[in-house]
């Protein structure tokens, strides 16, 4: 077990570079399924969420082949000779999910279990099966796994009753090889999105409409190989931006996906930062005295809930009062209880949060509860006088790669500690 101790830090100067995106990259390592031929994935940071979803396509029979340090994964899926996912492998993320249409499309039966990941709400998957069902597959639920069984995928018209990224990346692997005609309506248009079809597209699937909440996909019989570079994490450039404004400096972010960060700009603004944005770079001047700012989370374009728990943490210590709203998962305030050990004034009341700012938290020791809430302590820890211990840091590796490295790297004192267990 690791824990990260971090003192309180900055002003934060120099350059950090943002890596390849978690969330992008780990429906794009599913996809390679979809054919027998040889995909070359790059910008794939080693986070343990894509070791294990790796160890899975290894699992089903997929040869890959993983270069942490060149951040490339090889894959090719000539046979696949597993359709029943691992249930020990599949609970510790929530993308495992999206090897079932894959799986499908290939050997027409696979039995995945329900999905883990970090324990922010239920997260039901209804939207994914009942997309898979209207497409002809015939699915139950028996034991924690899904069973399902299906011809050739038929295309059909898809109304998702909300936009959720994974059913729509989920119906998407499965209409590019359906036949005939999907159209999914109210799609999800996160960026992720947009790059997994840019990869399908490159396989040669026929896709209109990434990034508008209605995807025309025209089913082609197979797909082949593919290389494609993942797009940059918005999430880890939230991050960076985020711990600058707190805590003061002049950083400039490098490879940072500014196109993708525009409600996360206009917060940063709002709460009195100075932001010069180029296409690639955002450089970011901060004094660390913020002013309030709301923010409520809603789907892309909108401010994403993945950043939430991290604005939170600038709320703690902006002037005034701040209203934090979550709309899409019913329990995202786990960070709130450890920043109140930390100093903080927060009072929720069911999906919204009112912060009040304070002169300043302190450091303790305090749980890391989910991946981001984890990312939400790191920046709050920063910010604390004296010193803050982070445990179960396992939940920050999901989705961060050298985070500490890339801190210190700009002036942030923090270091990893493993911890022996007691003989
Ligand atoms: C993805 C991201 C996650 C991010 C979230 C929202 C990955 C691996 N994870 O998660 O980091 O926080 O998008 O941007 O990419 N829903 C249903 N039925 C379903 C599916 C979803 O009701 O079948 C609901 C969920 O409970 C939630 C909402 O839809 O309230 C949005 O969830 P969704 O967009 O599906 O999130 P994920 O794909 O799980």
């Amino acid at each position: 077990m690791a824990k990260l101790v971090v003192e309180h830090s900055g002003p934060l100067s120099g350059c950090v570079a943002v890596g390849g995106s978690k969330n992008a990259a780990l429906p794009v390592l599913c996809a390679c399924l979809l054919t027998e031929e040889t995909c070359t994935i790059r910008q794939v940071p080693p986070f343990t969420d894509v070791l294990v979803l790796l160890k899975i396509l290894r699992s089903l029979g997929a040869e890959v082949l993983y270069d942490a340090k060149k951040q490339m994964a090889v894959i090719t899926a000539k046979k696949l000779t597993s359709t029943r996912e691992d249930a020990a492998l599949a609970e510790k993320l929530r993308a495992s999910f999206f090897v079932l249409a894959p799986l499908l499309a290939r050997k027409h039966r696979a039995q995945v279990p329900l999905p883990g990941g970090c324990p922010i709400g239920t997260r039901p998957v209804d939207l994914h099966l009942k997309g898979l069902q209207q497409m002809g597959a015939k699915v139950k639920l028996e034991h924690g796994d899904v069973l399902a069984r299906c011809r050739r995928f038929q295309g059909s018209r898809i109304y998702l009753d909300v936009p959720s990224v994974g059913a729509t990346e989920q119906l998407l692997m499965a209409a590019v090889t359906a036949e005939g005609r999907t159209e999914i309506e109210n799609a999800a248009t996160e960026p992720e999105i947009v790059d997994l079809a840019a990869f399908l597209r490159k396989m040669g699937a026929q896709i209109q409409g990434a990034g508008t909440t209605h995807l025309v996909v025209t089913g082609v019989r197979q797909l082949g190989g593919a290389r494609h570079t993942v797009i940059s994490d918005r999430v880890e450039a939230g991050t960076f931006l985020a711990a600058v404004a707190a805590v003061g400096g002049d950083v400039t972010v490098q490879n940072a996906p500014s196109e993708h960060l525009g409600a996360i700009l206009a917060k940063l603004k709002e709460a009195g930062v100075q932001l010069t944005v180029e296409s690639g770079r955002i450089h970011i001047v901060s004094d660390g005295n913020l002013s309030s700012f709301d923010i409520k989370t809603m789907p892309y374009p909108g401010f994403p809930t993945d950043l939430q728990a991290i604005f939170m943490v600038l709320a703690t210590v902006a002037k005034g009062t701040s209203v934090v709203t979550e709309t899409l998962f019913e329990n995202r305030f786990l960070q709130a209880s450890q920043l109140l050990r930390m100093g903080a004034d927060i009072k929720t009341e069911g999906r919204m949060a009112v912060v009040e700012g304070v002169k300043s938290l302190t450091g303790t020791s305090v749980c890391a509860p989910d991946l981001r809430a984890g990312a939400a302590l790191v920046i709050a820890g920063l910010l604390a006088q004296g010193q803050t211990e982070i445990e179960d840091v396992y939940h920050i590796d999901r989705g961060y790669c050298h985070l500490e490295e890339k801190l210190q790297s700009i002036g942030a004192c923090l270091h990893r500690e493993e911890e022996t267990e007691e003989q």
